[in-house]
């Protein structure tokens, strides 16, 4: 069997920054509110000639760059996101072609928040095959297309840009101890967005294509979801909790993230990676950031474990344990 290993990380986050002020005057919120129920002060937004691609094509440029890797020598782009450019093709086939990625084939996969974590385990799963050698895996959203400005309750939530690895087959140990994917289709109303293609009732009732909600029953579905599955994916490697040195959630809402890692699963604080102050729940691009921002700001050094955890719409979910294997 291939090993396989991160080489490389990148992020792109837009220009334009919304802060909480700048919703106070859009809907009836106040910064207090958000900060106090989310932990969210500002997002980025994407640009008018920007998209879910653009935002890719920058990540991925990045990471290329820090994994030292032509981009003619990728075997394969996996795009993420919940807010494709279009219907299709698959934004990964523009980014494939963006990025000059000439010999790779490409293609999207969407699982909510989780999707992330579910393109980098199809990452591992190809190399470790034997089947591909380079893959560059991109998490990139541009949700806000999606949010509607005048529903408070979902749209101080949001924030866009995309985070991006590569993955490649090499000598040391493969860094992926273990995973836990899964999926309960019965909660696929909680979180949705209608699109053109589907059933008549679904397309006339949000024309505008807009993300609906449930907040208290996504949360509920949230706390559990991370405690139960980092305790699966931490059991899976062979170890104990105590032995994760840094712990990537999902950047939802940091009650949540204080609810099941800190309350419930007893790890502390300073072992949590958060950034959702700064940039928001931008669905599968926010664990790929907080990856890369981890890095980039020295938390995550060769040999540490590393717990990726995350839950989004599907219900869907996903964790991965990890042994840091890149010198930074
Ligand atoms: N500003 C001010 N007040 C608000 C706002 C706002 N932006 N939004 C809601 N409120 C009000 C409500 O109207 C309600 O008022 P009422 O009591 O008079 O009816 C009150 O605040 C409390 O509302 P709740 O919905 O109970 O607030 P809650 O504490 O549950 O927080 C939130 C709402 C932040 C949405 C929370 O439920 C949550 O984070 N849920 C999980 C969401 C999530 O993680 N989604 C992403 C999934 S990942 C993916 O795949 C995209």
């Amino acid at each position: 069997m291939a090993h396989a290993h991160i080489t490389g990380w990148g992020k792109y986050l837009p220009q334009k920054v919304l802060t909480n002020a700048d919703l106070e005057k859009i809907v009836d919120t106040s910064d207090d509110w958000i900060i106090s129920r989310t932990g969210i002060r500002e997002r980025h937004i994407v640009g008018d000639d920007e998209a879910t691609s653009t935002m890719a094509v920058e990540a991925g440029r990045n990471a290329l760059k820090i994994a030292a890797l032509a981009p003619d020598a990728l075997d394969l782009v996996i795009l993420t996101t919940n807010s494709p450019d279009r219907t299709f093709p698959a934004s990964a086939a523009m980014v494939q072609h963006a990025l000059g990625a000439t010999g790779a084939a490409a293609f999207d996969a969407m699982a909510g928040c989780s999707g992330f974590i579910y393109a980098l385990v199809t990452a591992y799963q190809y190399i470790t095959a034997g089947s591909y050698r380079n893959v560059l895996v991109v998490g990139s959203e541009a949700l806000t297309r999606l949010v509607d400005w005048n529903d408070r309750s979902t749209c101080v939530l949001f924030g866009d840009g995309a985070g991006a690895v590569v993955v490649q087959a090499g000598d040391s140990e493969t860094d992926m101890l273990s995973f836990v994917m899964g999926n309960d289709g019965s909660g696929a109303d909680s979180l949705w967005a209608a699109g053109p293609c589907g059933r008549l009732g679904e397309r006339s009732q949000n024309e505008h294509y807009y993300l609906t909600m449930d907040g208290r029953e996504v949360f509920r579905f949230a706390v559990n979801a991370i405690v139960e599955y980092s305790k699966q994916a931490v059991d899976k490697a062979g170890l104990k909790m105590a032995d994760i040195d840094l712990v990537i959630p999902h950047q939802a809402n940091t009650r949540i993230n204080e609810a099941s890692l800190v309350k419930a699963l007893g790890i502390p604080r300073e072992k949590i990676f958060e950034n959702i102050d700064r940039y928001g729940n931008m669905s599968s691009a926010s664990p790929a950031v907080a990856l890369c921002e981890a890095v980039e700001q020295g938390r995550l050094k060769k040999g540490d474990l590393v717990l990726l955890v995350a839950f989004g719409a599907g219900l869907s979910w996903a964790a991965a344990v990890l042994r840091w294997q890149s010198t930074n």
